[in-house]
Formats: C-alpha cells, sequence, structure tokens
C-alpha cells in the first residue's frame, strides 16, 4: 500500500511505512478543476478574498468564491442587514457588490497572487446581466470557475427567482454556458423542487452544483413590531440549516452525475466530514467566518487529522459512504 503525498500539485508515492501525519491527500476534482483540498470560502462572506489576507493563509484554502458580481456596482440593502437567530444569522443584504468592472480592475490583480483558486460568483436580473457579467470575466486571468447564483429575482417574469423553476433556470445556466469557457457551477436555491433544478442545470452545461444558498425567513421584534431587517425578510444562514441543507446534498448527489459542492452551517470539520458523506465533492464555509475568519484554514487542518485518525489516505474515499 502506498501513501500519496502532494505538494503544490505534484504527487509523490510513498511506501506506507514512511507516510507522515500531513501525507494524506485532501485534493479533489471538480470537473476538470484540480483543488489542493475540498474547503472553499463561500460568496458573501470572505469578501473577495484579498481583505482577509492579513488574518489568513489564502493559499491553505482549497477555493475562495468571492462575493456575487453584477454588471453595475449595487449599493444594497437598508440596514440592519444582519440579525443573530437560534443557531443561525438572518442576512438581507441585497447582493451589495462593487460591480464586475471594479472587480477585475482592483481585487483580480491582488487575488492572482496566490496559489488558491477563484471562482467569481455571478448575479443578474435578467438572463442579459448574467452574461454581461461572464463576458467581462471572460477577458480576465486569473479565474477558475464561474458560481451562478441562480436565487435572484426574474425581472423578465414577474420577479419569480430564476433557481424556483426549472425553465428559468435552463434559459439562465444555457445563456451562461454558451458565453463561458471557464468551467460553470450553479448555486441552488434551497427552497425549491431541488431534484428537478438539479437536473435542468445538468442538462444545460452546468460542470458542478453548489447546494445550497440561504433559507427564505424572517425575525420580528415583538417590542417595535418590526422587522428585526431594513428588509422585511432575509436568508437564513449557520448551523440552523445544516441538518436541512445535509439532505438536500445527499438527494442532489444521487439525482444528477455533476460533483455537488455542499454549504450551509459548517463550522468544524465534523460537520464538512458529514456533506461529504452525504454525497459533496467538495464543501464551502460561509457564516462561521463571521465569528471566526479563520474557520476554512482550521476545517482543512481538521480534515486531514480526520483522514489521519481514520488511516484514510485519500479524503475522496470518505464521499458517499453513507450506508
Ligand atoms: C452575509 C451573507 C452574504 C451572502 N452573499 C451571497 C452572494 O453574494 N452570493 C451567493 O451565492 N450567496 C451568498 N450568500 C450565501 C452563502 O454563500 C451560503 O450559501 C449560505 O450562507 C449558507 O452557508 P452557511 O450556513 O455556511 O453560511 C451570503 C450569505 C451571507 C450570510
Amino acid at each position: 500500500m502506498v501513501g500519496v503525498c502532494v505538494v503544490d500539485s505534484f504527487a509523490v508515492s510513498l511506501p506506507a511505512s514512511v507516510r507522515r501525519p500531513t501525507d494524506v491527500d485532501l485534493s479533489v476534482r471538480i470537473g476538470s478543476l484540480l483543488l489542493s483540498n475540498p474547503v472553499i470560502a463561500a460568496s458573501g462572506t470572505f469578501g473577495y478574498g484579498v481583505e482577509f489576507a492579513h488574518l489568513v493563509d489564502l493559499n491553505s484554502l482549497g477555493g475562495i468564491v468571492v462575493k456575487g458580481l453584477s454588471a453595475q456596482p449595487l449599493a444594497g440593502a437598508p440596514a440592519p442587514r444582519l440579525c443573530e437567530t437560534a443557531g443561525g444569522m438572518l442576512n438581507a443584504v441585497g447582493l451589495q457588490n462593487i460591480g464586475v468592472h471594479t472587480f477585475v480592475a482592483e481585487k483580480l490583480p491582488e487575488l492572482r497572487k496566490y496559489r488558491t483558486a477563484v471562482i467569481a460568483n455571478v448575479f443578474g436580473h435578467t438572463i442579459a446581466e448574467y452574461v454581461e457579467v461572464i463576458r467581462v470575466l471572460e477577458d480576465a486571468e486569473g479565474l477558475a470557475a464561474y458560481e451562478l447564483n441562480i436565487s435572484c429575482p426574474n425581472v423578465d417574469h414577474g420577479g419569480a427567482e430564476f433557481g424556483l423553476d426549472p425553465v428559468s433556470t435552463t434559459e439562465v445556466v444555457t445563456a451562461a454556458r454558451q458565453a463561458a469557457k471557464r468551467p460553470l457551477w450553479v448555486k441552488l436555491a434551497p427552497n425549491a423542487d431541488v431534484k428537478a433544478i438539479a437536473q435542468a442545470a445538468e442538462a444545460s452545461g452546468a460542470d458542478a452544483l453548489t447546494v445550497a444558498n440561504t433559507y427564505p425567513a424572517m425575525s420580528i421584534d415583538p417590542l417595535s413590531g418590526r422587522s428585526r431587517l431594513g428588509r422585511r425578510t432575509g436568508g437564513l444562514s449557520g448551523p440552523a440549516i445544516k441538518p436541512l441543507t445535509l439532505r438536500l446534498v445527499h438527494e442532489v448527489s444521487r439525482a444528477v452525475k455533476l460533483p455537488v459542492i455542499g454549504l450551509g452551517g459548517i463550522q468544524t470539520a465534523a460537520d464538512a466530514v458529514e456533506y461529504i458523506i452525504a454525497g459533496a465533492t467538495a464543501i464551502q464555509v460561509g457564516t462561521a467566518h463571521f465569528a471566526d475568519p479563520k474557520t476554512s484554514e482550521s476545517v482543512v487542518e481538521g480534515l486531514r487529522h480526520h483522514c489521519n485518525e481514520l488511516s484514510l489516505y485519500k479524503i475522496n474515499d470518505l464521499r458517499r459512504t453513507l450506508e
């Protein structure tokens, strides 16, 4: 038996007798993309990555999904935008972002200095807007993939979210596929018929599915009688949603052949392992970064430790092992 030591993507075979604790192969393949490990920072919870460089070793992460990018900058929703709930957090940020042009001009040159895979999260309110963002990014160097956020209102169809309807999903993913040469991940809304949406995305050319976004939710201050958010409703994230999204990952990973990237409430390596056992090839860490920006880094180390404890040589051996 041999252990596999991955050093900067060079795989070296070692006899088991000289296997060291760090020799676990954490690398994962998402379609054509090879990540050094399965831990990715989730969109909207890690800025544009570079803002965290003084706190976190960005090269230690498998990937970074940047804040959702639109064709034009967006100011976002009125305050308050965040509120804590039992076991989770509500947000109504309103997809505030600097816009794709400023991202390419100011953030991407900095991000390119790191080995970590950078994934651009893309959204729009029309199909043309999604395509426009991808067109701008296609001309830029330094991105590994796109992640389409389809939990956005489709203004051409009365404001219904793209990702709640297989037809709208097919339209937006087909258009994005035609515009994108890079790998295309599609991020599902959890409050949909996820199996039908996953199959529509797969048939339209997606390379991977991210499962899932936040759950529509609300919180009311009983004294004032007002919403605790500037917008009445928001999205629930954090540990409270982990059991719900874990089931979605289990369901989606059996409904399609595409790799699934699981996220929702991951705080520890043990949480990540649950997602991998359920069927995820990789995982993302989101809300946990608000409590500790180094969470993703700790999850990478925790996964290495977990594999060592179980005498596993490859993290991939854990995937879809639910009994
Ligand atoms: C403050 C905040 C902003 C977010 N912004 C985005 C975004 O721009 N695009 C997107 O696809 N998801 C966004 N999300 C959703 C997260 O990426 C993730 O899907 C969700 O929070 C569930 O994971 P978690 O429980 O680990 O946070 C955001 C989440 C939060 C909390």
